[in-house]
């Protein structure tokens, strides 16, 4: 990943602002993807190669990993976790090493703009967005009129998002989907991400690895 130098000015804090929309994802939502909706629009297609560019702590590449052989990961903040500080929409920002595909959750406001630059990095792009998205006289003709998604996947479950950390009790009245574009492939009729998911793929070792980081033990008096 090649990143933009301007931006890593943001790299000393932790609490990002409102602005950015830090909500991580829970991880079976991004299981779903690679099992049942990747496999819908593929066809044949093996993705070896992924980038996250907005990966906040890594809830959703961390996953991709468990099943995808070389893992990329940057985001405009630095949230402590290690990746790479980058905006992706700097012009300056892409991969050094090309990837298969781009998927990730960006901020709702500038998602036409990372679905657009996505496009031009990698043959896959796959963005968990609300489902209400798809509407919008700006984005039909800006994106969608002359590049409909592939494959439009909403979740038949709700995905309880919650700002700033995964809370895996959380519900939520938003609905999801993921929107696919395969390069050079037609649109397909939407296909309905079933339920069962986020019981079926949610692992009992996710609150480990994605709950809330605890806070740094306090000093007792007594020390
Ligand atoms: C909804 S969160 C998704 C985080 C992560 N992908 C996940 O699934 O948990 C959106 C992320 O986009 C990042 N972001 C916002 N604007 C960005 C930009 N221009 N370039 C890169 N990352 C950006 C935020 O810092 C935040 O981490």
């Amino acid at each position: 990943m090649r990143a933009a130098g301007h931006t890593a000015v943001m790299a000393s804090r932790r609490e990002p602002p409102d602005s950015l929309e830090f909500f991580p994802t829970p991880p079976w939502a991004t299981r779903a993807l690679m099992r049942h909706v990747l496999p819908a629009c593929l066809s044949g297609f093996h993705v070896a190669s992924v980038w996250d560019p907005a990966c906040g702590e890594g809830h959703m590449v961390e996953v991709l990993r468990e099943e995808i052989a070389f893992v990329q990961a940057s985001d405009i903040f630095d949230y402590g976790r290690g990746y790479p500080v980058a905006d992706f929409l700097d012009v300056g920002t892409a991969t050094s090493t090309p990837v298969d595909m781009i998927a990730t959750n960006p901020p709702f406001r500038p998602a036409a703009a990372f679905a657009t630059k996505a496009m031009t990095l990698a043959p896959v792009v796959a963005l968990l967005l609300r489902t209400a998205w798809i509407e919008g006289v700006e984005r039909y003709e800006t994106l969608f009129r002359d590049r409909p998604p592939t494959l439009f996947a909403p979740f038949v479950e709700r995905v309880p998002m919650t700002k700033g950390r995964w809370d895996p009790k959380a519900s939520t009245a938003t609905s999801y989907a993921w929107f696919v574009w395969v390069r050079d492939r037609h649109p397909l009729a939407p296909f309905w991400i079933p339920p069962g998911c986020r019981q079926a793929l949610t692992h009992t070792s996710d609150a480990v690895r994605f709950g809330a980081r605890a806070p740094a033990p306090l000093l007792s008096a007594a020390e």
